[in-house]
């Protein structure tokens, strides 16, 4: 190094020490459940219930945008924000794509109301990003589906309004895209006893009249759908509000069911509560066959904007689907595990 160099490099040293510059850009080569994760700002990520959409060559998080103070379990509305990355450990911050309505009390997305579980799929006849979400009235009395689109991944997203997909409740929800491009609601219904698929039309933006209900009156909830060698997988939590309880996993031939529980993929310290956490999402790597990475939510119930994430491997052996605890991770362990061919 001449004395140039060490110049600069003390320079950057001392920005990132007086927090001048962003010491967490670019600097994530781990996955840590549980603990703090900043965006490329430094920043902690801000997107609780979310999902991933992967689109031309980007990973986009959605998610609920939770700021300001808890009072008896809800917390005001502020929008879904949405980050991006190209190897899903750094984050930027792309903003709020769909934001509160502050002027119209009546408003689905006024602060006074709830908004939950933002999942967004890109449908490729119309070009359009196509968001649903849990809209909820304060006392969560409404279970309704809402629907945003956009022409972009980064937003805004229109707001179409909230309905009941077939006339049932529709709370604790996903979308899930197959591979011939139907794409499915998966919603906690009829009080949170059943749980409802719902094929969506061809645009996405709402549901036709076919449904199935699937686990009648075993009241699950925290929907995480995903597809592997052929067959479908859901993970779901129990009915416990903020807290957390056991996973179970689903699995089908066909995406309507029916559906067989299969037992809990969790492992390790604290599996009978997943972790303290409760699933939202199943995301694959994108060009890795065998890689899907599960996300949790870890619920801060008195201060859920301080509600942390816990994403975790999934590993597959001799058709045995496990989800370990792991301190710290990256997609490494996808490698060691010989059942998981990359
Ligand atoms: C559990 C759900 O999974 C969350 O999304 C949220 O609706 C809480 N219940 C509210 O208690």
């Amino acid at each position: 190094m001449n004395a140039k160099s060490i110049i600069c490099f003390l320079a950057v040293m001392f920005a990132i020490f007086c927090g001048i510059m962003p010491a967490q850009a670019g600097a994530n080569d781990f996955i840590t459940p549980g603990k703090v994760w900043n965006d490329t700002d430094g920043n902690p990520i801000n997107a609780h219930g979310g999902g991933i959409l992967y689109h031309n060559g980007t990973y986009y998080w959605y998610g609920e945008y939770k700021k300001g103070e808890t009072q008896d379990g809800r917390i005001d509305i502020t929008g879904v924000s949405c980050y991006s990355s190209q190897d899903m450990m750094n984050w930027k911050y792309e903003g709020i794509v769909l934001p509160a309505v502050k002027d119209d009390v009546n408003h689905d997305l006024h602060p006074s109301k709830v908004l939950e579980r933002p999942k967004v799929i890109y449908n490729s006849r119309t070009g359009k990003f196509v968001m649903w979400a849990h809209v909820e009235s304060a006392d969560y009395s409404k279970a309704c589906a809402g629907v945003a689109v956009s022409d972009s991944p980064t937003g805004r997203f229109t707001y179409l309004g909230s309905f009941r997909p077939n006339d049932a409740m529709s709370r604790d929800q996903t979308v899930f895209v197959d591979d011939d491009g139907r794409a499915y609601q998966f919603a906690s219904s009829e009080n949170n006893a059943t749980m409802y698929i719902t094929e969506l039309t061809d645009d996405y933006l709402r549901s036709t009249n076919r449904y199935t209900r699937n686990f009648i009156d075993k009241y699950r909830e925290a929907p995480a759908v995903f597809k592997h060698n052929g067959k479908y997988y859901l993970i779901t939590s129990g009915c416990t509000g903020w807290d957390p309880n056991q996973a179970e996993i689903a699995v089908a031939d066909s995406i309507m069911g029916p559906w067989h529980t299969i037992g809990n993929p969790c492992t390790g310290p604290d599996a009978d509560k997943t972790f303290y956490a409760q699933s939202t999402y199943v995301q694959q790597v994108a060009g890795k066959r065998d890689c899907y990475i599960a996300m949790f939510d870890r619920w801060n119930k008195n201060d859920l904007e301080n509600s942390r994430y816990v994403w975790l491997p999934i590993l597959f052996d001799n058709g045995k689907i496990s989800i370990p605890w792991q301190e710290k991770w990256n997609f490494d362990c996808y490698t060691k595990n010989s059942g998981n061919r990359n």
